[in-house]
């Protein structure tokens, strides 16, 4: 009691040594922010002492205590924040990234010193309140990412100072008002994403210093005002996906720091300035799907910095300037679907940079060019329906980059080069149909084990379809018809599964697909075709660290065509952030009661977007680390397909998850909920910072004190093997054991992954569209390569792998064991090679003591019986859990 007394005598006595004025705006203040903490949820305010100065987020004036910043971004807070308009200093005020809903409070109108205003991010519904117009002082208003609806209201104009307007990704319509082009201090201005529509002002930028010009994906009609190129200050203009018409003007070439320029998707006409020479800063320049027509004009090559120039669907004529070649940093020329004509441009070749070279769709009517790849990192070469004439050069084989390579519909002559099979990067296509082609088809083809489409249709080859065309692993579709091939058609799967069509037109073909069977000749070839091709594949995709293996579903390898073709996009280092527009969902649930409030779908989306929040890449999907705005962090997996396979299915899939999601053991991972948008389905798990198992046993960099750690791998391996037993007890199949897909929890209590896939996949349950079978490399059972199916006895092998990694800490394929080899006939052969079990396993763990020796010879044996090559002989997952369990035992 006397302590207490005392204590309040000392702080009445410390206030009192300020003025009295001073204390009763101090409580006011206060009262304020502790009724706002408590309506919106604020945490951390007042914890550790009353000076509500130095409560997180909140800046007061050095004079008098009043609160002139509040930051309250990514707090997840929800509410009514009306009662902050009573903190009358505040300048500088962030709500962004909550969730605020309801109208923006016509109060804050009251806020007089405001100078920053970010409400972005939230869901703030209504029209922007006219109140807002009062802010005098005002110098960034930051409206983007709401709800709101109606137009800009006319009262805002009073807003002189403001330098960055910010209401993109909104609701609103009407016209841009002609008074933004009066706010002579304005820098930023970006609307995208609305349904504006009207006149771009035709004042806008001529009395401020316009720096950036976002208007993209709304309907704004007429012409580009030349006043925003009056002061030649702007730096990025964007207004794709609008219905803009008119010339570019000329007077562009007055703004030397202008960067980007995107202005594809809309109804412009005329051709470029010729001033477009003049913007030295010019990097990107984006005016695709318009009608822009005359010749591309030379001038461009001035812009030593221009990186991506895409002027496809125009009606653009005449040749490539050969001074293209000065264009050094150039990665993307894309002129598809014009009417350009004469040689492939050897300048533009020579750029060392140069990633995507898109002339398609016009009429270059001259050869290919000897030195098509002589520097390039060319990956995108796509020649395709022009009139290129000659023959394909060997040297075409020089271009070791390629991701695809489109040559059809042209008239080339001559054979096929064998180089091309040297291209072993070459994935999306390889397109030469529709030429004049003739000779047989190079058995070298056979090597580019990463194709998914090879056309040859309509060409005049002859001879027999090679039968190393079977090293071609990831085919998905080929098309040989309208030829003169001759002989059987080679066994091989992507042959037999596909239609007849791709097939006809050659009058000695026969075998399946085709109704023309060859008698002897096919059956001897199908028998030997077990015992020699399988051995056969398994070397194959030994030697070339595929990661797929067998025949993979249409699905599975649409999903992965996908990845690849986002990762080579990636790879091109250009970002397309403008105007990819907000995805919109079409389903998504929370299963998990109690985390329904916790998980935002839109961050999920926002969260796969952005390639920093990249955790690792599987086979089937793409593993993202997403903040939700409660502070919940979630792992998320992105699957994706082509063909809008996901909305097709999303009925039958939403169902399977919901049977997944009831799904529950201790070592399988919990699906939390799942977010369908456009073809792409994420599943929301937990996220652990101990990462997966693969990174706890291989990655150095993730075990801080390394320490040698028996037990906890018993224990890893004991958890992973029940979580599968679990899985093969309600008869579910898992598609890809490996210890990549093993996660483990801060306990490191191991918890399987990927069992959707397996589930959503299920080539039993009809959701695959071929009878197949996938998993990782290294991992995959050696029967798999002949029965085409995955089964539970596979799995156990799988297991065996994981196993054998947790005892050996050496990964499932190493160089060091020797070509072809792979960890389990590493093991395996040890005895031939005289050595002892404990050359084999980590010398680290074995020789600490006898008792952990002695386990680990134990746990040795389980995992040389999981991976016995006959799959009869290995253990059922149940007996391989008893049977580590007892090695804890004794
Ligand atoms: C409380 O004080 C401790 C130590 O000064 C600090 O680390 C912590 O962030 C503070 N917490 C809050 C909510 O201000
Ligand atoms: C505190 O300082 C601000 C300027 O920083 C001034 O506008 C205000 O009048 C001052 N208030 C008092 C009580 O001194
Ligand atoms: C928020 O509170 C104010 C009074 O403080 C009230 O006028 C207003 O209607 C409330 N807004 C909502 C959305 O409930
Ligand atoms: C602004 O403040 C005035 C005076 O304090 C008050 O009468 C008015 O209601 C306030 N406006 C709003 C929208 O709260
Ligand atoms: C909102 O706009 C302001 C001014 O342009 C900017 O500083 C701020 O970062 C923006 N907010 C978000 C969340 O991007
Ligand atoms: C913009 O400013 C000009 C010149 O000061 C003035 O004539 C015009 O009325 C203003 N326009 C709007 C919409 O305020
Ligand atoms: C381009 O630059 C040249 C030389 O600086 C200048 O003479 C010409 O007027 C400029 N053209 C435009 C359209 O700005
Ligand atoms: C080209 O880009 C570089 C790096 O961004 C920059 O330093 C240089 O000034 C740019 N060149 C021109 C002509 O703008
Ligand atoms: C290519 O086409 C252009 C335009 O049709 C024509 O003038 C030119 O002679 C053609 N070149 C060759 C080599 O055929």
């Amino acid at each position: 009691m006397a302590l207490s007394s005392l204590f309040t005598t000392l702080l009445i006595g410390l206030l009192l040594s300020r003025s009295q004025l001073v204390i009763a705006q101090l409580s006011h203040d206060q009262t304020i922010l502790v009724s706002v903490g408590k309506e919106l949820g604020v945490s951390g305010w007042g914890l550790n002492s009353s000076d509500y100065c130095s409560w997180p987020g909140i800046g007061c004036s050095s004079n008098n205590s009043m609160v002139e910043r509040l930051v309250l971004s990514h707090r997840g807070l929800q509410g009514n924040v009306t009662l902050i308009s009573e903190l009358k200093a505040l300048k500088w005020l962030d709500l962004s990234y909550n969730n605020l809903d309801g109208s923006i409070p016509p109060a804050f109108g009251n806020l007089s010193r405001l100078e920053f205003l970010d409400l972005s991010a939230n869901k703030f519904g209504s029209s922007i309140p006219i109140e807002l117009g009062s802010l005098r002082n005002l110098r960034a208003l930051n409206l983007s990412n709401n709800l709101l609806t109606g137009e800009i209201p006319d009262e805002l104009e009073g807003l002189e100072n403001l330098q960055d307007f910010q209401i993109f990704t909104n609701r609103l319509i009407g016209s841009i008002p002609m008074w933004v082009g009066n706010l002579t201090n304005l820098i930023v201005f970006t609307a995208y994403e609305n349904g504006f529509s009207g006149k771009i002002p035709d004042n806008l930028g001529l009395v401020s210093e316009l720096q950036l010009l976002n208007l993209h994906s709304n309907q704004l009609e007429g012409s580009i005002p030349e006043s925003i190129f009056s002061t030649g200050k702007l730096e990025f203009l964007v207004l794709t996906l609008n219905q803009l018409a008119g010339n570019l003007p000329e007077l562009i070439g007055n703004c030397r720091g202008l960067s980007s320029i995107r202005i594809g998707n809309n109804k412009f006409i005329g051709s470029i300035p010729k001033a477009i020479g003049n913007v030295s800063s010019l990097t990107y320049f984006e005016a695709d799907n318009n009608n822009l027509s005359g010749e591309i004009v030379s001038e461009f090559s001035q812009c030593s910095n221009l990186t991506l120039l895409n002027l496809a669907s125009n009606g653009f004529t005449g040749t490539i300037p050969p001074e293209f070649g000065q264009l050094t940093n150039l990665q993307e020329f894309i002129v598809s679907g014009n009417s350009l004509f004469g040689e492939i441009p050897t300048s533009i070749l020579r750029s060392k940079n140069l990633n995507k070279l898109d002339l398609s769709n016009n009429r270059f009517n001259g050869t290919i060019p000897e030195t098509i790849c002589n520097t390039s990192r060319l990956q995108y070469l796509l020649l395709g329906q022009n009139s290129i004439r000659g023959d394909i050069p060997h040297q075409i084989g020089d271009c070791v980059k390629l991701l695809e390579l489109q040559m059809g519909s042209n008239y080339l002559t001559g054979s096929i080069p064998p180089e091309i099979g040297h291209i072993k990067n070459l994935q999306i296509a390889l397109n030469l149909s529709f030429n004049h082609l003739h000779g047989v088809l190079p058995p070298d083809l056979g090597r580019l084990d990463k194709l998914v489409s090879l056309d040859v249709s309509n060409n005049q080859l002859t001879g027999n379809i090679p039968l190393a065309l079977k090293g071609m692993l990831s085919l998905i579709e080929v098309n040989f018809s309208n030829n003169q091939f001759t002989g059987p058609i080679p066994t091989f799967v992507p042959f037999q599964k596909s239609l007849n069509s791709s097939f006809l037109g050659n009058k000695g073909l026969c075998g399946e697909p085709l109704s023309y069977s060859c008698g002897n000749l096919n059956g001897s070839d199908h028998k030997s075709y077990h015992h020699k091709v399988s051995y056969r594949i398994i070397l194959i995709v030994i030697g070339s660290g595929l990661a797929v293996f067998v025949s993979v579903t249409v699905v599975v390898l649409l999903f992965m065509m996908r990845e690849r073709q986002e990762k080579a996009a990636k790879a091109a280092g250009i970002s397309d952030d403008g105007t990819s527009s907000r995805p919109s969902i079409i389903a998504g649930n929370v299963f998990v009661e109690n985390l329904r409030q916790a998980i935002e779908f839109d961050a999920v989306v926002k969260a796969t977007l952005k390639d920093s929040n990249k955790i690792s890449c599987g086979t089937f999907s793409t593993v993202y680390k997403a903040d939700m705005p409660s502070g919940m962090i979630l792992s998320v997996k992105r699957l994706r397909s082509m063909d809008r396979t996901i909305v097709h299915h999303q009925n039958k899939m939403i169902r399977e998850l919901e049977r997944l999601s009831k799904l529950s053991h201790d070592h399988l991972m919990r699906l939390i909920g799942y977010v369908i948008y456009e073809d792409v389905a994420l599943l929301l798990h937990d996220y652990f910072l101990n990462g997966t198992l693969a990174q706890y046993l291989h990655d150095s960099t993730k075990q801080p004190d390394c320490k040698p750690d028996w037990p906890t791998r018993l224990s890893i391996a004991i958890g992973v093997a029940e979580g599968l037993a679990f899985l093969h007890h309600l008869a579910i199949i898992h598609l890809d054991i490996s210890s990549g897909n093993i996660v483990l929890d801060s306990n490191f209590k191991p918890l399987v992954g990927e069992v959707e896939i397996s589930k959503l996949l299920d080539p039993s349950r009809g959701t695959a569209s071929i009878s197949a079978v996938a998993g990782s490399f290294g991992y995959i059972p050696p029967e798999y390569a002949y029965t085409m199916q995955v089964t539970a006895p596979g799995n156990v092998y799988s297991y065996g792998v994981v196993l054998l990694e947790i005892l050996t800490t050496r990964l499932p394929v190493e160089e060091a064991f020797g070509e072809g080899i792979d960890l389990v006939r590493w093991v395996h052969s040890a005895p031939g090679r005289g050595e002892t079990p404990e050359q084999i396993l980590d010398v680290r763990l074995s020789t600490v003591s006898f008792a952990w020796r002695k386990e680990m010879l134990a746990a040795l044996k389980v995992a040389l019986l999981c991976t016995d090559n006959t799959p009869a002989r290995r253990p059922k997952m149940k007996k391989v859990v008893e049977m580590l369990q007892e090695i804890t035992q004794t």
